[in-house]
Formats: structure tokens, C-alpha cells, sequence
């Protein structure tokens, strides 16, 4: 029946128009589709589970998303429609890679046009003002500069061991934390987790800006960890409004209240790095020297070679700690899931470890004696990638792969957990089993760089020009946590763990898949003789170790300023 009314009518044109509109899509959108797939000698787009018409895959995305489970529902999909599969939620299309072959033709024979970052206006533009590596255009030519400053001033092999003494000084202080503590037992959870991120937050402010971390409850370790979650959180799909509607970055500035906050953390950021800089230069003026990243580019003048001058050296100094300390850790607390929940593992590996180093504490040479280190290295980065999903790249041309094409413009994610828990790849790959590789004594950059992508370990570091390139220095730190913390302590559940163990109860809140700061693990010192050597180990750490200035002192000299408006939350 017509409505009388002409309220009525407006509602009936405005549901007429509508469902007019949904008829269209409905004819129109599969139409598209199927040009789309005709273009470029008609190679097709890759298979797509179901989903809506018009929202796509969104709802099943978003009900994974709140169960913390992307990583499963993504793996489910790679099983079920292969090596690359396509995602669109709502206006959103993500390709996700699945298979080793697939990475090897996509990222690496192909890195030329998949070595882009997706634009990036709140994250990249705003917030790291083009400043920072991981988010930067692979056009920008701070890019390439950035990475090869990082190469020489920090990852190669020679700068990675030039790492070591502040890696074993700051293990040795937790190792030595820890067996001061009445019951290392009653030290479990978050508070262990704490220690854990304080030594890897010291090791890499120390690599980095020559400046150490010394209290576990230092502020400094949650302000820097919210503004690098600050920065990835606003590159999600969705995130904010700029990023969908690049239009609205031609408003004016008093029109984009994102905007202007986004400014103030990047000028906060910057006046953060800027006061360690200007201390290493009232240091070095004292005669003081260091062998770290920021130290030596200001000692060396090398701020030319920056664009930016000697404050983009700094604010990437910060950048790199954001990079590296919470990787770190999140590697650790795996190989400290994977020993509680696999006993038999852990027995075998700590004999492994003190049959060569007996009292003394391990060191990260002793690794080429100790071959299964490498195996449960390894199989801690396969079986719990720290970057499940992988940080997404976009193609600058069409890519074909195995009669499927990823059109231009596309962005791709490095499925690590897929390819990781392929079952055909690793039998039976939810469980820890070093074994696995005990033929396999690659380091991971040999194994990255094999030629027959079946023989590479894991993925956990990315493909591509755009790989991790701090993968030297995060092999030194997991060997290094693995040998001492074997070696002193035995790892229990906690007193207060809920047993069976049930894994869904403390992963998936910090990243999907990893187990977070509810893990109810704990330290058991394996003998009174070893607090013996722990206290005699640290007291030689102390005695070796040069003076380090804090970052922070403990007056809050140097700390970060408090930001007003958002606050994206600790660890
Ligand atoms: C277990 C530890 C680590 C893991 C699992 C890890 C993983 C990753 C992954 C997956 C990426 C993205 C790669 C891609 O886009 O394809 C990445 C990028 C990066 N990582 Fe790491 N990382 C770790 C440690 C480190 C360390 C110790 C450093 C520095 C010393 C570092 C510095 C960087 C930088 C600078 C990038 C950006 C590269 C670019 O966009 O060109 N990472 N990392």
C-alpha cells in the first residue's frame, strides 16, 4: 500500500532507493569482479572465503578479533582455499600469504614491487612525522638510509656482538633479581613478565642510546611501549578516519583534531630523544665514550647523513628499542610457555646446557657447542611467531603466482602462523618439538637467505627487502635467555595456576597468539650452589660494566612529558 503521508513518502523513496541500491550491488558487484579478473590476460584473483555482499568477510573477522583468535580463523581460511587467500572486510581487501612458495615468489623474487608499506597518514605522516623505518614509504629515500645506518651501526654480525656485554650484564641482573627473591616461585605472572621486559628494555636502551633501565617499575618502560602500541594500533584497517577518507588530510589543521594530537606526541617523542642526545654530548665533552648506536653516530658526526640531521639518529634510537625490546621479550616468555608445558623438553635441554658450561654461566659463544639451542630457538619462532600475521606490505604492480593474481596497490600480510603450523610443513604443528630441527644448524640468516624456501626454519622475521633487520641481534638475545635461564632456574606453573593448563586463558591479549602477562609460569632455582654462582657471576657483571647513565633518572629527569588527550594503555 502507498503511504498517505509525505513523511511517509520520503521513507518509502528513501527504502525504495535503498533497496534499488542493494539490487545494484548485487548485479554490479559480481559484474566488477569479473572484469577485474579479466583484466591481465584474465589471470584470476585469488579464491576469497563467502562472506556478504556488501560487508564481506567483516562480521567473522571482527568476532575472531574479539575472541583473540585472527590468527586461527586466518589459518583455517589458508586450509581451506589454499596458498593465498583474499580478505575483504567491508571497503578493506587484505591478501593473506600462506604457503612457503608463495612468500618466496611474492616477497622475495618479487620484493621490487612488494616492498611498500601501505599509506599511512595518522601512523607514518603524523605521529612518526616520516621519520620511522617500519612505517616509512619504500620510495622515501630516509628508507633505505635508515636501514643501512642500522646495519652498520647496530645489526651486523660485528655490531651484534659488540651487543653482548650489555646483553649478558642485564641477564645476569635478572638472573641475579631473581635468586635474591625468599621463593623465586611466589615471582610468576605479570611481575615475572616485568622483569623480563626491564632486562630487554635495558639491554636495547643500552644498545641504543647508550643509557640503561635500572628499576623494573621504571616508567620509562610503559611510556615507550604506549607509544610504539600508539603508532602500530593506528595503521589497523579502520583505525581512524583519515586513513579511510585520505580527503580529510586537506582540511585545515583546526579541523583535524587527530591530527593535531598525533603532532603533539611526535614533538613529545622528539623533545624525549633530543635531552639523551643533548646529555651524550655533555658525556662525551667529559671524556665519557660508548660503543652504542646513538653514541657513536653523534662521536662520529654522522648526523649529515641523516636528512633530518643528528635527530632523526635519535628519535630512531627510540624507535629501535620500540622495535626490538618487546619482540625480545615476547620470545622469551614463549620459550618459557613452551618449557612449562613440555617438561620432558626442558629436562633434556638444561642438560644440554650445563653438560658444556657447568657452573659457569653460559655465554652466547657457548651456543656453537650446544646445538639443540638453536632447535628450541627455532622452534620457539615457529611454533609462536611474535608477529602472527605479519606487518602488512602493498604491491606496486600485479603479481602473479601459480595462475593467481594480486593486483597493484594490494596489501599483503606474511602469514607466518599458517605457514608455521602447516601441518604437511611440521607434523603434528601444535606441539614443541626442537627436534625437529636437529638437522639443521643454520643461523637464521642462512636460513632466510636458502635457496630452497622448503629448507628455510620459519618466517617469524618477515621476507623481502623489508625483513626484520635486527634478526642477528635477536638471535643473541633468545640464545642468551634460553642457555642462563635453563641453567639457574627450573620453570614451574605458578602456585596459583589453574591446572590442566589451558593456553586460552593467558594468550592472545599483547599480540594474537602469544602468551601474555597472565601466564601463571614461575622460576624454580634449580640448587643452592647456583645462587652461589648467579651472585658471583653478577658480581663480575658489575665489576666489568662501565657506568651507565639511566634514561631516565630517578628524579624523572628525562622522562617522557604526560600526554592530555589519549593514553593506548601499558603492557
Ligand atoms: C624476536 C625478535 C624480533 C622479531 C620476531 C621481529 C620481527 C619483525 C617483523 C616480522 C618485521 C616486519 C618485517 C616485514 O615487514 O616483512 C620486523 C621489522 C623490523 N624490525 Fe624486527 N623483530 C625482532 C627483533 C628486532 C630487533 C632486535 C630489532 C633491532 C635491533 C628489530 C628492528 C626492526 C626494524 C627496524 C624493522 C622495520 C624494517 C622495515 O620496515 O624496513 N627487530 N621485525
Amino acid at each position: 500500500m502507498i503511504p498517505k503521508n509525505t513523511d511517509n513518502v520520503f521513507v518509502f523513496k528513501d527504502s525504495f532507493r535503498a533497496l534499488a541500491f542493494l539490487v545494484l550491488i548485487a548485479v554490479v558487484a559480481p559484474y566488477l569482479y569479473h572484469l577485474q579478473n579479466k583484466k591481465q590476460g584474465q589471470v584470476p584473483l585469488p579464491p576469497s572465503p563467502p562472506g556478504n555482499l556488501v560487508t564481506g568477510s567483516l562480521s567473522e573477522v571482527l568476532a575472531a578479533v574479539k575472541i583473540k583468535q585472527q590468527h586461527l580463523l586466518f589459518e583455517r581460511w589458508a586450509r581451506e582455499y589454499g596458498e593465498i587467500v583474499r580478505v575483504r572486510s567491508g571497503p578493506f581487501v587484505q591478501y593473506f600469504i600462506n604457503s612457503d612458495g608463495a612468500v618466496k615468489e611474492v616477497f622475495d623474487r618479487n620484493s621490487a614491487f612488494t616492498s611498500q608499506r601501505p599509506r599511512w597518514i595518522a601512523s607514518n605522516e603524523q605521529i612518526c612525522n616520516r621519520l620511522n623505518v617500519l612505517f616509512l614509504s619504500a620510495d622515501d629515500p630516509k628508507w633505505k638510509n635508515q636501514r643501512k645506518i642500522i646495519h652498520s651501526y647496530l645489526t651486523s654480525v660485528s655490531r651484534a656482538d659488540a651487543g653482548l656485554p650489555f646483553l649478558h650484564h642485564e641477564s645476569a641482573k635478572f638472573l641475579y633479581q631473581m635468586c635474591q627473591e625468599q621463593d623465586t616461585t611466589e615471582v610468576g605472572g605479570w611481575k615475572l613478565y616485568k622483569r623480563i621486559l626491564r632486562y630487554t628494555y635495558s639491554t636495547f636502551a643500552s644498545q641504543t642510546f647508550g643509557m640503561d633501565i635500572p628499576g623494573d617499575d621504571d616508567q620509562v618502560i610503559t611510556d615507550i611501549h604506549e607509544t610504539g602500541l600508539a603508532q602500530i594500533l593506528q595503521t589497523l584497517p579502520g583505525a581512524n578516519i583519515v586513513d579511510v577518507l585520505p580527503i580529510l588530510d586537506k582540511l585545515p589543521l583546526f579541523l583535524k583534531p587527530w591530527e593535531r594530537q598525533n603532532r603533539q606526541r611526535f614533538d613529545r617523542d622528539m623533545r624525549f630523544v633530543k635531552e639523551k642526545l643533548e646529555r651524550l654530548k655533555r658525556l662525551r665533552a667529559r671524556g665519557s665514550t660508548s660503543d652504542a648506536f646513538l653514541p657513536l653516530i653523534e662521536s662520529e658526526d654522522k648526523g649529515s647523513e641523516f636528512s633530518a640531521g643528528i635527530d632523526e639518529a635519535a628519535y630512531l634510537s627510540l624507535m629501535l628499542v620500540i622495535g626490538a625490546a618487546d619482540t625480545s621479550a615476547l620470545s622469551t616468555w614463549s620459550f618459557m610457555q613452551a618449557m612449562m608445558m613440555y617438561p620432558d623438553v626442558q629436562i633434556k635441554a638444561r642438560s644440554a646446557v650445563i653438560s658444556v658450561v657447568g657452573n659457569r654461566i653460559p655465554v652466547f659463544e657457548d651456543i656453537d657447542q650446544i646445538p639443540y639451542v638453536r632447535c628450541l630457538m627455532k622452534e620457539t619462532w615457529r611454533w609462536r611467531p611474535p608477529v602472527a600475521l605479519g606487518h602488512p606490505h602493498t604491491t606496486t604492480k600485479d603479481v602473479i603466482y601459480k595462475n593467481m593474481r594480486i593486483p597493484a596497490g594490494s596489501q599483503i600480510h606474511l602469514n607466518a602462523w599458517a605457514v608455521q603450523h602447516d601441518p604437511v610443513r611440521y607434523p603434528d604443528p601444535n606441539a614443541f618439538i626442537p627436534e625437529r630441527f636437529t638437522n639443521d644448524h643454520t643461523t637464521t640468516m642462512q636460513s632466510i637467505n636458502a635457496k630452497d624456501v622448503s629448507q628455510r626454519d620459519h618466517f617469524a622475521f618477515g621476507a623481502g627487502r623489508r625483513i626484520c633487520p635486527g634478526y642477528h641481534v635477536a638471535e643473541r638475545s633468545l640464545a642468551v635467555a634460553i642457555m642462563r635461564i635453563l641453567w639457574a632456574f627450573e620453570i614451574v606453573p605458578s602456585a596459583d595456576a589453574k591446572l590442566p593448563l589451558n593456553t586460552l586463558d593467558f594468550e592472545g591479549e599483547a599480540m594474537p597468539a602469544m602468551a601474555d602477562k597472565r601466564m601463571p609460569v614461575s622460576l624454580r632455582l634449580i640448587s643452592e650452589e647456583r645462587r652461589r654462582d648467579i651472585e658471583r657471576a653478577f658480581e663480575i657483571a658489575l665489576a666489568e660494566r662501565k657506568n651507565l647513565e639511566p634514561l631516565v633518572h630517578e628524579d624523572g629527569t628525562g622522562a617522557f612529558e604526560k600526554l592530555s588527550f589519549v593514553n593506548f594503555g601499558g603492557h
